[in-house]
């Protein structure tokens, strides 16, 4: 006879998921945006989908369709996203933001298309475009979380990191973990040619407060990073 093994569960949990890269918008037809295909949280979904959790996917210009079972809320920019994630966090037993959100926007929507030439004798003038800065969602659904002194939901962020002259990938990964204040950080090797619409990638879980050296996942399909995420966050879920 065929025994089936245990497996580890997100029975009845409400978990809640972004998704994707924001865009921000210049005009109507043009916007800012990144790289971001959407597969790691669409990946990410579709395990806790498949783990008996009750799965929202906060899609932000994701290009591929959502595993079954999974709840679509579409959004475009930062500042949707944030709403789309704040009206839902109180309920929800885990948040992730896998999303890749603009850290900036355009300071100004124009309403109707920007045209290359604005006025008559300035043909070679390059409009400048100011930017202003969008919310930190990840740090504010963490302090929201610790205004209302509740330990739930537990929150994941995703750090996408190349290293620099300052630090390694994992030296970054540690001061924005500190910094955002949430339980995981799960930072990502990224590079022009990495990580971005392929399907394999190398992860590291740091846990928050946790002395033990960070688990490192990959290289692997991006599946089998959202499984190793999972199992991560059922540690910290379990009693
Ligand atoms: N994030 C967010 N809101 C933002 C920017 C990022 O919630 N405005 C989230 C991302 O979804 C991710 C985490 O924060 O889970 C880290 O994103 P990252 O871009 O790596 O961090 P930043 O704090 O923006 O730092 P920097 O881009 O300067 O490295
Ligand atoms: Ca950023």
């Amino acid at each position: 006879a065929l025994y089936a093994v245990p497996q580890p569960t997100l029975a009845g949990l409400r978990v809640v998921i972004s998704a994707g890269g924001t865009r921000e918008a210049l005009d109507p037809v043009r916007f800012l945006g990144n790289r971001s295909s959407g597969k790691q949280g669409l990946a990410l979904a579709q395990v806790a989908a498949e783990r008996g959790a009750q799965v929202t996917l906060v899609a932000a210009n994701v290009s591929l369709p959502a595993p079954p079972g999974v709840q679509v809320v579409p959004v475009e920019s930062a500042l949707d996203l944030a709403e789309a994630m704040t009206a839902r966090a109180d309920d929800a037993d885990v948040l992730v933001m896998a999303a890749a959100v603009a850290d900036f926007r355009p300071k100004q929507y124009v309403d109707a298309k920007i045209k290359k030439t604005h006025a008559p004798g300035h043909e070679d003038d390059a409009p400048v475009i100011e930017l202003t800065r969008n919310p930190d969602i990840l740090a504010a659904l963490v302090q929201r979380r610790r205004e209302r002194g509740t330990a739930r939901p537990v929150i994941v962020g995703f750090a996408a990191e190349t290293g620099d002259d300052e630090g390694d990938v994992l030296h970054h990964a540690r001061a924005k973990l500190a910094r955002k204040g949430c339980d995981l950080l799960i930072a990502n090797e990224v590079g022009r040619d990495v990580t971005f619409g392929k399907d394999e990638s190398t992860v590291h879980v740091l846990v928050a407060g946790s002395t033990a050296e960070p688990v490192t996942i990959g290289p692997a399909p991006k599946a089998s990073i959202a499984a190793g995420v999972w199992d991560a966050v059922q540690q910290l879920l379990a009693p």
